[in-house]
């Protein structure tokens, strides 16, 4: 098999409709010669399905971060399909409707706790459950949204994020002994289940659509995909705790 990914063993989050950022990241990683296996939450019929549309069947694995349960079983349920990883995608995000849309001031401690739960420390909980099948050279990769600044209507969710940084930052630190990287891709907006359901998403889509220096798509997945390829693939063998833009310039500019 040849390819940016030759033989490395992937663990793959995320997946939810082919409009998934890591719908695309799975994709691109089969035809760059890697093998896949994927983590599916709740509607686990609905991620088999979209599975079949990737270029190998992938199995589905059953993750909820949150459980204690499913993070501690993940190692054995992957070793049932490959006997170690070279890479782990984070690409899970989710935030109460009250945390989003403007509703920073009021959303309750509960609903925040879940936001950051389910967005910011299940990448250090992903990353620990996965370690007993990682070796020197591995590496970890998430999602991010410029979490510099404070956005109009992302409110806590940018929030998680930034500390999603920091996480990555300290996954970086203490896993850096052991030859594992860890890297996030802060990508710009892309029309998704996560993205519609934040209230007021469209003023995101309107300002990429206007001002990003190289232009922006909304609906295609593929250039933040790439990015994470090639932070799983072994030419950034000496970068981690990195964020990699894949936003047309964005961030960049003053606007
Ligand atoms: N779409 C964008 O504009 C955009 C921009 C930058 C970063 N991101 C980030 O990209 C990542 C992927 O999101 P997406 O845009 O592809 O949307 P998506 O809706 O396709 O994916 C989000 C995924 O999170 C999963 N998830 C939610 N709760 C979970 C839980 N408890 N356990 C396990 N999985 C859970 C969902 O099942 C879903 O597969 C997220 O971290 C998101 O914040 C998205």
């Amino acid at each position: 098999m040849s390819g940016l990914l030759a033989g490395k063993r992937l663990l793959v989050t995320g997946v939810i409709t082919d409009a998934s950022i890591a719908f695309s990241v799975a994709k691109l990683a089969q035809e760059n010669g890697a093998q896949v296996v994927l983590t599916g939450y709740g509607r686990l019929s609905l991620v088999e399905r979209i599975a079949r549309r990737l270029p190998e069947p992938a199995p589905v694995i059953e993750l909820d971060v949150t459980s204690p349960e499913h993070l501690a079983g993940l190692a054995d349920k992957v070793r049932e399909h490959v006997d170690g990883l070279d890479g782990v995608v984070h690409s899970i995000g989710f935030a109460p409707q009250s945390c989003l849309g403007g509703g920073f001031l009021d959303a309750p401690w509960e609903d925040v706790a879940t936001a950051l739960q389910v967005s910011t420390y299940s990448y250090k909980s992903l990353a620990m459950a996965a370690l007993p099948l990682m070796s020197a050279g591995g590496a970890v990769v998430g999602l991010t949204f410029d979490a510099t600044k404070a956005w109009p209507v992302y409110d806590w969710m940018g929030v998680a994020k930034a500390g999603l940084e920091s996480a990555s930052r300290y996954l970086a630190l203490h896993l850096g002994k052991q030859g594992i990287r860890s890297n996030l891709v802060a990508a710009g907006p892309l029309r998704t289940i996560a993205a519609k359901s934040i209230p007021g998403f469209d003023q995101f889509e309107d300002a990429w659509t206007a001002r990003a220096p190289l232009g922006w798509s909304l609906t295609d997945q593929e250039p933040a995909a790439r990015a994470c390829l090639a932070l799983l693939s072994d030419w950034f063998p000496a970068t981690t705790g990195e964020i990699v833009h894949v936003d047309g310039g964005y961030h960049a500019i003053g606007a």
